[in-house]
């Protein structure tokens, strides 16, 4: 099946927080933008952001220039409306990270969850580092969450690709300096357990 069909299914069956990947809020993520100390006006993009609440609680923090990314029109319909009216206040790409086009240098912070380790095509993940690197200023973050080593080879029925630090250094670029990372266990509302790999990059001034 097309990656968008099968995303845009598995949103229209399921509510928000019965997906494999739900978390109330991401911690990680926030705890180290809130390390960053980054100013209000950053501009900061989810990529693949799915129905996640990030966006709510970078709105809470006063985040100005957001924009979420996502192959799925019913993930991005669905955060929507659970924003309201402060969803004016979004930027919304419906789109494929591996062939969108991004504003170059724009982005202070990239943020993904749960989204690289689905390209387990080497070419994707090639246009994914090249877009990535245009799209970050320089001096830029990247969060990145993907499958350890020690997670299950599948999400979402999905094969995936499985990540320890040095590795996903080496697929994202070397010109990207590994700031710090951490594994987190993360349990699915049907009870399966996959460990989670953060990495937060810096793309040198
Ligand atoms: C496992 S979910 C994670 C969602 C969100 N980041 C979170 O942590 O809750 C993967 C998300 O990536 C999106 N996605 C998958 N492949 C994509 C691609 N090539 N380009 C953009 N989004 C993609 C899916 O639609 C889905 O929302």
């Amino acid at each position: 099946m097309d990656p968008k069909q099968h995303w845009e299914r598995v949103y229209a069956n399921k509510s928000t927080d019965r997906l494999g990947w739900y978390e109330p809020h991401l911690q990680t993520t926030l705890n180290w933008i809130r390390e960053l100390g980054l100013g209000k006006d950053a501009s900061i993009i989810d990529v693949g952001g799915g129905a996640s609440t990030l966006v709510d609680d970078l709105l809470d923090g006063e985040f100005q220039h957001l924009t979420i990314l996502d192959l799925s029109k019913h993930a991005l319909a669905t955060v929507k409306t659970r924003l309201g009216a402060a969803a004016d206040k979004v930027t919304w790409r419906e789109g494929d990270i591996t062939s969108v086009q991004l504003p170059p240098a724009h982005y202070d912070l990239w943020h993904d969850r749960a989204v690289f380790h689905f390209l387990t095509n080497p070419e994707d993940r090639k246009k994914y580092a090249v877009t990535l690197d245009r799209a970050l200023k320089s001096g830029g973050h990247v969060i990145i969450g993907t499958f350890a080593p020690e997670a299950p080879p599948r999400c979402s029925g999905l094969e995936v690709e499985r990540y320890s630090p040095e590795r996903l250094h080496q697929e994202l670029g070397e010109r990207l300096v590994l700031q710090t990372h951490r594994q987190e266990l993360h349990v699915t509302p049907g009870g399966v357990k996959q460990m989670y790999l953060y990495c937060r990059f810096r793309k040198p001034a």
